[in-house]
């Protein structure tokens, strides 16, 4: 059986962590899920390492649905997120049409948007119409164009204040969750312990309920690419590029494939077809 929102909620009392990662594709879907993961994103940035959009403002809701059915094809029992991309829920209706393409198309149990009070009227028709929200705060990768890179937000008073009025709106709003992205570590868990829903960290620090990371970070799959939140906790990158040029040796070095790497055929019946064709 799948993980529930109120599954959540009752590791969030139990205080229990919850560990949260994306994945994109129904392959690395099953790895992960084999692995113990309860909590699947199939966020917006597969656009970006599966897809090379520059940055998520690419990613089309078409692509999101097709990501997000793989990964749901890969999973039984892990909650499956999925992103509404860019501009795909401006308005409450434009949100209600693009989360149920997601959700019916898709197949994800629960959508993710990202805002604070600008959406929590959205989030409260999604939520009202049967579409679990996660909220996103903090450093909001849609907003790249306002915002500019990646960096942290909330640092001073005024702005940490509005993070966390927009955090309790989302709650009242419906949301079973917030990310926050690039909160400073204090004020990400001065939220947390002000919100009944969980809270998903991804630079974000320990206080946290949850952790999200992306998947091609923490593999290592990215060389040059190591932000600051992330750690890489293998180098699949460095693995498979050793076992690529593995094989490129083995092809040209006549030592793969060898005879058990393919069927046979009888020498008479080799023979016979053989026979008038010298
Ligand atoms: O798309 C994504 O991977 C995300 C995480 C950074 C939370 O939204």
């Amino acid at each position: 059986m799948r993980t529930t929102i109120q599954d959540l909620a009752a590791m969030k009392r139990r205080g229990e962590r919850i560990p949260m990662l994306t994945a994109y594709d129904y392959t690395t879907a099953r790895l992960v899920e084999a692995a113990g993961v309860r909590l699947i994103l199939v966020g917006d940035s597969g656009g970006q390492w599966m897809l090379g959009h520059p940055t998520t403002v690419q990613v089309t809701l078409d692509e999101m649905v097709l990501l997000t059915r793989s990964v749901v094809r890969g999973t039984s029992e892990a909650l499956v997120v999925g992103d509404l991309p860019f501009m795909s829920y401006g308005t409450p209706e434009q949100a209600l049409t693009s989360a149920a393409r997601l959700m019916q198309e898709g197949g994800c149990q629960a959508v993710k948007l990202e805002g604070g009070r600008a959406v929590a009227e959205t989030v409260r028709r999604l939520t009202d119409f049967g579409a679990p929200v996660m909220g996103h705060l903090g450093y909001t990768p849609q907003s790249v164009n306002v915002l500019g890179n990646a960096r942290a937000q909330g640092k001073a008073a005024g702005t940490a204040r509005r993070l966390l009025d927009d955090a309790l709106a989302l709650e009242a709003a419906g949301a079973f969750a917030v990310v926050l992205e690039l909160v400073p570590t204090d004020l990400a868990h001065a939220i947390s312990t002000r919100l009944h829903v969980p809270t998903i960290g991804i630079g974000a620090g320990p206080g946290c309920d949850g952790q999200v990371q992306v998947l091609h970070d923490m593999l290592g799959l990215l060389e040059d690419f190591i932000p600051r939140h992330a750690q890489r906790f293998g180098n699949l990158a460095e693995a498979t590029k050793t076992a690529v040029s593995d094989y490129i040796a083995a092809v040209r070095e006549g030592t793969f494939p060898t005879t058990a790497h393919a069927g046979k055929i009888a020498p008479d019946e080799l023979a016979a077809a053989l026979a008038d064709r010298p």
